[in-house]
């Protein structure tokens, strides 16, 4: 449908060949799963405010880099909260993503970065199920559960596929899924949670913000829904609200094996978190161990790791 546009120039990297086209769309999807990959992506500031302190991701990402020196393609690459400090690091990287708004603030950061850090970094506007590239990658991210977006299993193949595709035969590709414990899953569906009040980062509005939830146990896709709703000095509504939609597919590790192995992809090691935690599934018979909430998964077409990749550990 629309073409993938190239949103800056070129890295000094021979890495990118073509940016060919097709933003192609699932048939099957619903409209609330489709939203619930855009609604949450339109408002980048907020987006970056929101998740300010999300830090242990980036260093996790970055140890990782550093392993494998070369170009890097960040999948679902968002406002550039990986690729910028990628870029720092000394890699090329290539940004991916489909949201104007999330490529725009990039874009933003990019310019206020130096020439020689803005010069490593090619951000390309396109679907995840239909990557427009070509070319050779030591490493692919897909950072903050961003393959949960994809519902289907079919678009999860194909990207899967893609990925394989792009990456070299020992290259490795890194992803992370969001696994709620079952006790917040099993909170009542679509009432109000976590209500907290903040201003936002750039219109100053004080917002009171409420989550909410629903798990649609035949798509395996967790719907969340975020309220905000301005609010006086007394916390009381003073207008209308807005609500985003966020829509995750439900990816315990069973599915992830078994996605992965229809595409060519092995899993060399993974984590129940980014300081190289094991992955615990469920809660011990005492109740004591959490089931891990970050599962952090390393694949690729070669031989599983003996253990977590040793590397330089980035700040953030
Ligand atoms: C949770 S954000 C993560 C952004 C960034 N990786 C980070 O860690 O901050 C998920 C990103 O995936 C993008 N996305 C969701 N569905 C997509 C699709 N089908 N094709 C391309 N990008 C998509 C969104 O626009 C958003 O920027």
């Amino acid at each position: 449908m629309a073409s993938a546009v190239a949103e800056s120039r070129p890295p000094d990297s021979k890495t990118i060949a073509s940016v060919a086209i097709s933003m192609r769309g699932s048939i099957s999807i619903t409209d609330a799963e489709r939203a619930g990959a855009i609604e949450p992506f339109k408002d980048a500031a907020l987006y970056d405010w929101e998740y300010r302190h999300r830090r242990q991701d980036v260093a996790f990402y970055r140890m990782l880099a550093n392993e494998r020196p070369g170009p890097i393609l960040d999948l679902g690459c968002g406002t550039g909260r990986l690729t910028l400090p990628l870029a720092r690091d000394g890699h090329h990287v290539v940004g991916l993503d489909a949201a104007p708004a999330m490529l725009a603030r990039a874009r933003m950061r990019l310019r206020r970065a130096s020439r020689i850090v803005s010069g490593r970094c090619l951000l390309v506007r396109a679907d995840l199920r239909a990557l427009p590239l070509v070319g050779y990658f030591p490493l692919a991210i897909a950072a903050f559960h961003t393959v949960q977006h994809l519902v289907d299993d079919r678009d999860l193949v194909s990207l899967f596929r893609n990925v394989r595709r792009l990456i070299e035969p020992d290259g490795w590709f890194a992803f992370d899924v969001f696994f709620p414990d079952p006790r917040w899953l099993a909170r009542p569906s679509n009432r109000e949670f976590d209500r907290t009040t903040f201003r936002h980062p750039t219109t100053g509005q004080r917002l009171a913000y409420t989550a909410a939830h629903r798990l649609d146990e035949t798509r395996r896709a967790l719907h969340m829904m975020f309220r905000y709703r301005p609010v006086g000095d007394d916390g009381l509504s003073i207008g209308r609200s807005r609500t985003v939609r966020l829509c995750h597919r439900q990816l315990p590790p069973r599915d992830v094996k078994a996605l992965l192995r229809r595409s060519g992809l092995k899993i060399l090691a993974r984590w129940g978190g980014f300081n190289g935690e094991p992955l615990t599934e469920d809660r011990d018979a005492l109740g004591s161990a959490r089931p891990s909430e970050q599962h952090v998964y390393l694949t690729g077409p070669g031989r599983p790791l003996g253990g977590r990749p040793r590397g330089r550990r980035g700040g953030g």
